[in-house]
């Protein structure tokens, strides 16, 4: 083989070695069709056997020759090698790209149980009128869930159909009202109380569950009327159902109480009008609630002659229904999230 043969072999080599670099579409790809032509035992170096056979005058133009196809075929694979780099960085700016014009997805955030909202309305409703919160156990006794509050021994509430009876002596308190008497025997005067809690009663149907809540209302202070009462559940009735909500008292009875008072507001349905909810009456009942009767105070050490004092209890449930205009007590236990979502 002489310089020229060289030469034109080394072009070829060179030719297809580039035009094969050319199709590649992938780095390990190009680095084999590389070291098929440059490696050890590659094309290039198989020709360099032939380099014996050329005159020592053309051995400098035949290394020129070598060295240029070398370099072309090495220029052709870091060329392609960029062009690799720069696809792939295009596909991952597509592909990793973020389109921040898209709005963001919602995590499912934990939301406070319906009932659970309420409560801590009231609780907040209350605080701004000069209520602190105290707590009573759910398991009571005797004493403190009838007795203290002035039941008789033969009253009906303490019949087994109504209350759950532990032991001889544990019940599940009926009503937070055994709260009152925890305060008032614990705490020094004036007292200005909630007490937001679990009670229960045998009892289930659609208005009524075995659990339920209350949130009690104590205030004891010196010359505490009526009046105070009334004027204390017209602010709370306003904020809790909207500004100009009238409410009414019609009496009732309640041992603990005197005189008592069962408490309603103007119906938020039709506004007083008349409708189905209030069964026509335009007013919804919602409290019960009185004087403090002096029998209260004597047992818990509180002089009736000096201090005077209102307490009320409402139901948690009662007023999530009528605000969140649920029909069935149920929903609220049964822990379904398609109901809890809606809150
Ligand atoms: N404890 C009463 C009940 O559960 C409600 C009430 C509380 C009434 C305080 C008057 C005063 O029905």
């Amino acid at each position: 083989m002489n310089v020229e043969e060289l030469e034109k072999r080394l072009a070829q080599l060179a030719d297809t070695a580039v035009a094969e670099l050319g199709e590649t579409t992938e780095r390990e790809e190009a680095i084999q069709v590389k070291n098929r032509y440059l490696g050890r035992t590659g094309s290039v170096q198989q020709l360099m056997p032939v380099m014996r056979e050329i005159s020592n005058e053309e051995k400098p133009r035949a290394g020129r020759a070598i060295n240029q196809r070398k370099n072309q075929i090495e220029e052709a694979f870091e060329d392609k090698l960029d062009e690799l780099a720069q696809l792939e960085l295009k596909r991952r700016m597509r592909e990793e790209s973020v389109d921040i014009t898209l709005p963001g997805r919602r995590p499912d955030v934990g939301l406070g149980h319906p009932l659970r909202q309420v409560e801590r309305e009231l609780i907040s409703i209350f605080d701004e009128l000069g209520f602190e919160v105290a707590e009573g156990p759910e398991i009571e006794t005797d004493y403190y869930n009838f007795e203290a509050l002035n039941f008789p021994p033969d009253h009906p509430a303490r019949d087994m159909q109504d209350t759950f009876v532990l032991t001889d002596d544990r019940l599940l308190r009926t009503h937070t009202s055994p709260v009152q008497v925890r305060t008032m025997k614990a705490y020094d005067l004036p007292i200005r109380i909630i007490s937001p809690g679990r009670v229960y009663r045998c009892d289930s149907d659609l208005t009524h569950s075995p659990v339920f809540h209350q949130v009690e209302g104590l205030l004891v202070d010196v010359g505490v009327s009526m009046a105070d009462l009334k004027g204390i559940l017209t602010a709370f009735a306003q904020r809790c159902f909207g500004e100009g909500t009238q409410i009414r008292f019609r009496p009732s009875f309640f041992p603990f109480t005197e005189p008592s008072a069962e408490v309603d507001v103007e119906c938020i349905f039709c506004d007083g009008e008349g409708c189905r909810v209030c069964s026509d009456t335009g007013w919804l009942e919602v409290l019960g609630a009185g004087m403090v009767d002096p029998n209260v105070f004597k047992a818990c050490g509180i002089d009736a002659d000096t201090y005077t004092g209102f307490a009320f209890g409402l139901g948690v449930e009662r007023i999530a229904m009528l605000k969140q205009g649920i029909s069935d007590i149920r929903r609220f236990f049964e822990n379904d999230q398609r109901f809890l979502e809606q809150f």
